[in-house]
């Protein structure tokens, strides 16, 4: 294939872009720079993880690409581009014709994203017949259906049910049920098994698996858990302090993690073989007063005294695997060897 036609296949892949993401949040001990220019993309179809601790700015990146930020909240982009629109600065009403539409939503908490008052076959019908023109008649057709699809046992009395009264595994699977209805181009998974105990966990993971098999939609997983993101997803973003660390396929961040932050979190996954786990020493950075080097150079064992001072370039390892870290830096090799972090 020539480069021009690969370059051309490649654009017309990208179903979202996000290009240097900026938001902050207006406090009352300052300005909380939650995302720090940050730049990813999914293709068509593609399955892609976010991870990092808990406060790296992964809810944010994608609140700020759903317009759905806080009051207090301010953002920025170059550019965010949805299946061919720049969405970075559409109205909320425009915005909310692609959320529940074009880009279905699963949040860690179902109670706060399911509404109390009505039941789950109202919440269901809504987006069907807001965004789809279902009759009311053809809406419960498709709540019904996609109440088997989600596996959920006796879904026409299901239907009349509200929120309260079903358990929590019960409630992220209508959950999926809302978001997947519309067969949504884009579907955001922001820690989706993060409140569930671990057998329905791995049900939900499982469920998740098959409906991206049998439909065409794009996933963001977002999780602090590199083993739920691995059950699912190709490739993987790390994110710390606001900012991207690495990126790279699954078996780059495995094999040949080049981030001494993602090796943290691989020393942090429980191996189920009793092995000890290795947390991850002293806290992240303060996202008032972010420190002018690299994020993590306060817990980095192999950071040097450039770390501190300077933020690290982008090092192109692969053609999908990148990371932000000095020890990639030519010299740096040179006199200390390649770093083995795994
Ligand atoms: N509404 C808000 N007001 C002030 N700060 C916020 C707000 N929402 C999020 N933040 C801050 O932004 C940072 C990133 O948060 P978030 O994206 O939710 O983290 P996570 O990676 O756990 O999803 C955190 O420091 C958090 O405290
Ligand atoms: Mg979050």
């Amino acid at each position: 294939m020539s480069n021009m036609t690969e370059n051309k296949l490649n654009q017309t892949d990208r179903l979202l872009e996000v290009k240097n993401l900026r938001t902050t949040f207006r406090t009352i001990s300052g300005e909380v720079k939650a995302v720090r220019g940050t730049s990813f993309y999914v293709n068509e179809g593609e399955s892609i993880g976010i991870v990092g601790e808990s406060g790296c700015g992964k809810s944010v990146s994608m609140l700020s690409v759903l317009h759905l930020l806080d009051d207090n909240a301010k953002m920025e982009a170059d550019e965010i581009m949805f299946h061919g629109k720049d969405i970075s600065k559409i109205s909320t009403r425009e915005m909310r014709k692609l959320n529940g539409h074009e880009i279905g939503m699963i949040f860690q908490d179902p109670m706060t994203s399911l509404n109390p008052v009505f039941t789950i076959e109202q919440q269901i019908r809504d987006p069907l017949m807001r965004h789809l023109g279902y009759t009311k008649e053809q809406a419960r057709e498709r709540a019904l259906e996609m109440l088997q699809v989600v596996g959920i046992p006796s879904p026409e009395s299901r239907l009349k049910q509200y929120p309260h009264e079903l358990s929590g595994g019960l409630r992220q699977r209508v959950m999926i049920a809302i978001a997947m209805c519309c067969n949504p181009r884009l579907l955001i998974a922001d820690e989706p098994t993060t409140a569930l105990d671990v057998t329905v966990q791995a049900q939900i993971l499982d469920l998740m698996r098959k409906m991206k098999d049998d439909s065409k939609t794009a996933v963001i997983m977002i999780s602090h858990d590199l083993g739920v993101i691995s059950s699912l997803c190709s490739r993987v973003i790390v994110m710390y302090g606001g900012l991207i660390v690495e990126e790279g396929l699954i078996d780059d961040l495995f094999y040949r993690t080049a981030h001494p932050y993602t090796a943290g979190l691989l020393a942090s996954i429980p191996k189920g073989d009793g092995e000890k786990l290795v947390p991850i020493n002293g806290t992240p950075p303060d996202l008032v007063n972010p420190p002018k080097g690299c994020p993590f150079a306060a817990r980095c064992r192999y950071a040097m005294k450039l770390c501190e001072e300077c933020m690290p370039p982008r090092y192109d390892l692969d053609s999908h695997h990148y990371c932000h870290c000095w020890l990639h830096h030519p010299s740096v090799e040179a006199k200390k060897g390649k770093v083995k972090l795994v």
